[in-house]
C-alpha cells in the first residue's frame, strides 16, 4: 500500500501490542532468555499508528527503536509484561500477543549473584511455569467485544498444532508461521497463515512483517462489534 491508500479504519482505537522476548531472571545478572527480535511486534505498532489507532506497545528487551506516536511500556519478564499488558487492555479494542513469552521462570530468584562452588558440579536448574497471559485474557476479557489475537511458532504440523492451540488459548485469530533454524527469528520477512476462531483461514504470502501486520488489522477490523 502507498500512504494515501492506508485506510484510518483504526481511528479512535486503542490496541495494545506485546513484542519482543521475555527474559526471566536468575540473579542480577543472568536470565533465561529467546532470540526474538521485536520486528514482528513493532511493525503490528506501526502499521497500527498509521491506521489511524492509539497504540500501546509492550515492549520486551528489543532493541528496536521507539516507533513514532506509540506509547511504549518496557518490561523484561513475562510476569511484568503480563502486568503491563493487563493494564493497558483495560480499555483496549484489540490486543495482539506477538511476545515470544517464556514457558517457565526460575523458581528462586537469587538476589545476589550466584557463585560456583570449587569442584562441585552445578545444582539443576529449578523451574516454574509462567502465568499464560494469552488465554487469561482470552477468557475473561477486559472489555466486551475486546478482540484478542496469538501468534504461534511451529516447527511441524503447523495447521493442526495452529488449530488446537487456538481452541485451547480461546483466542479469535492465531496467527502461526513455520520456524526452524533459520526461519522467522530475526528474519526481515514472513510467511503465515492466519487462523480465526470461526473457522477462517487466511493465507499470507512470504513478504514483509508489515505486509502481514496489514492482514491481521483487517481481520482484526472485520470482527470488532
Ligand atoms: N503466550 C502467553 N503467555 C505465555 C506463553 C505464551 O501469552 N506464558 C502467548 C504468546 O505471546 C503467543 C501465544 O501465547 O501469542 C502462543 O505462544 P506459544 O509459545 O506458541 O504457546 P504455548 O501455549 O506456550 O505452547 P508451546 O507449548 O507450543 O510453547
Ligand atoms: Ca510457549
Amino acid at each position: 500500500r502507498t500512504n494515501a491508500e492506508v485506510p484510518a479504519d483504526l481511528a479512535g482505537r486503542h490496541v495494545v501490542v506485546s513484542a519482543g522476548g521475555t527474559r526471566e531472571p536468575l540473579d542480577p545478572v543472568r536470565y533465561l532468555g529467546n532470540r526474538s527480535s521485536g520486528k514482528q511486534g513493532y511493525a503490528l505498532a506501526c502499521t497500527a499508528a498509521a491506521r489511524g489507532a492509539r497504540v500501546t506497545l509492550v515492549a520486551a528487551n528489543s532493541a528496536l527503536p521507539d516507533p513514532a506516536g506509540v506509547d511504549v511500556v518496557p518490561v523484561e519478564s513475562a510476569v511484568q509484561l503480563r502486568e503491563a499488558v493487563l493494564k493497558a487492555a483495560a480499555d483496549a479494542d484489540a490486543v495482539v500477543m506477538a511476545a515470544a513469552v517464556a514457558d517457565f521462570r526460575p523458581a528462586v530468584y537469587a538476589p545476589a549473584k550466584i557463585k560456583k562452588k570449587s569442584g562441585a558440579e552445578p545444582e539443576p536448574l529449578a523451574l516454574v511455569r509462567n502465568p499464560d497471559i494469552l488465554a487469561e485474557l482470552s477468557t475473561d476479557r477486559p472489555r466486551a467485544g475486546q478482540i484478542v489475537v496469538g501468534f504461534a511458532a511451529e516447527t511441524d504440523d503447523v495447521l493442526a498444532n495452529g488449530r488446537t492451540k487456538l481452541a485451547r488459548k480461546r483466542c479469535d485469530l492465531l496467527v502461526v508461521n513455520e520456524v526452524g533454524e533459520t526461519k522467522t527469528f530475526g528474519a526481515e520477512e514472513n510467511e503465515a497463515v492466519v487462523l480465526g476462531a470461526d473457522g477462517s483461514e487466511t493465507p499470507v504470502p512470504h513478504g514483509p512483517k508489515e505486509a502481514l501486520s496489514d492482514t491481521v488489522w483487517d481481520l482484526v477490523v472485520l470482527r470488532f462489534p
